[in-house]
């Protein structure tokens, strides 16, 4: 009951989550781009529809990164029962944010916090290919991916494609390849156009678009004005079992422009 209590935003919900074709759609009201609390208020609806959602039995929650997810970890409370246990994993390795964000530390964050378990991926962010095969065959992170790939639930941030991309300190060329290709959304490590389509991909390890398709809870978190065409983007070909938890200012926009 409380997410219903919590929002209070049942129309908007409902029009944007037939929108996209999803399953669900929570509204904070405000604008995360302005308002802090915006973002702490995602994080008590993650932890809520977490509380909710995950059965009973053993869970693996696989965790992104980004500024988002730091903060909605921080918000998650105990989530262990006697009948439920939680293994916090990171969703992707080496896609090249800064320690504090990085889905190794936010899993680890999440995990602490709710109480369960955690598994890192001891892979450095910054790689080349070459490295990263090798590291592939290293027993314990082949044990760790081994983890992340059984995962029944994700909760992963939006990003703007060319903010994510000079955050995470893409080469000039890139940047450029992603501009011609007018990559406007970054999710998973993945860049896409308006339409949705995939147009670039930094081949890192940990899970893929086609592992979450079938995955049965995934938790979108992404809200601010600044982010409706990044979110408008992404969420035209998310899979249709996604929650998108998202503010009031970017679901009013995403409405107005569809
Ligand atoms: O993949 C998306 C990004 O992690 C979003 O990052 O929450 O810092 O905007 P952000």
């Amino acid at each position: 009951v409380v997410l219903e209590q919590f929002t209070g935003m049942d129309q908007l919900e409902k029009q944007l989550a037939s929108l996209f074709g999803i399953d669900r759609c929570l509204i904070v009201s405000g604008n995360s781009d302005e308002q802090e609390k915006v973002i702490s208020e995602f994080g008590v609806l993650v932890e809520e529809a977490l509380r909710r959602e995950l059965p009973d039995g053993r869970n693996i929650i696989a965790v992104m990164g980004g500024t988002t997810m730091a903060e909605v970890a921080r918000h998650v409370s105990p989530l262990e029962t006697a009948k439920r246990h939680n293994l916090f994993v990171p969703a992707r390795g080496g896609i090249g944010e800064a320690v504090a964000i990085q889905a190794n530390s936010v899993s680890a964050l999440m995990a602490a916090n709710a109480h369960g378990e955690h598994r890192a991926l001891y892979v450095p962010e910054q790689l080349s290919e070459e490295a990263y095969h090798t590291l592939l065959k290293e027993p314990a992170i082949k044990s760790v991916l081994a983890m992340i790939k059984e995962a029944n639930c994700v909760v992963h941030s939006i990003g703007r494609a060319l903010h994510m991309a000079a955050r995470r300190k893409m080469s000039e060329d890139e940047i450029i390849r992603l501009k011609q290709k007018n990559a406007v959304a970054e999710s998973f490590g993945y860049f896409f156009d308006e339409n949705g389509a995939i147009v670039h991909k930094v081949p890192r390890i940990g899970l893929s678009l086609e592992d979450i398709q079938k995955m049965p809870m995934i938790l979108a978190v992404a809200g601010g004005r600044s982010k409706v065409k990044a979110i408008t983007a992404y969420m035209k070909n998310a899979p249709k079992q996604t929650w998108l938890i998202t503010d009031e200012a970017a679901a009013n926009e995403i409405l107005k422009g569809n």
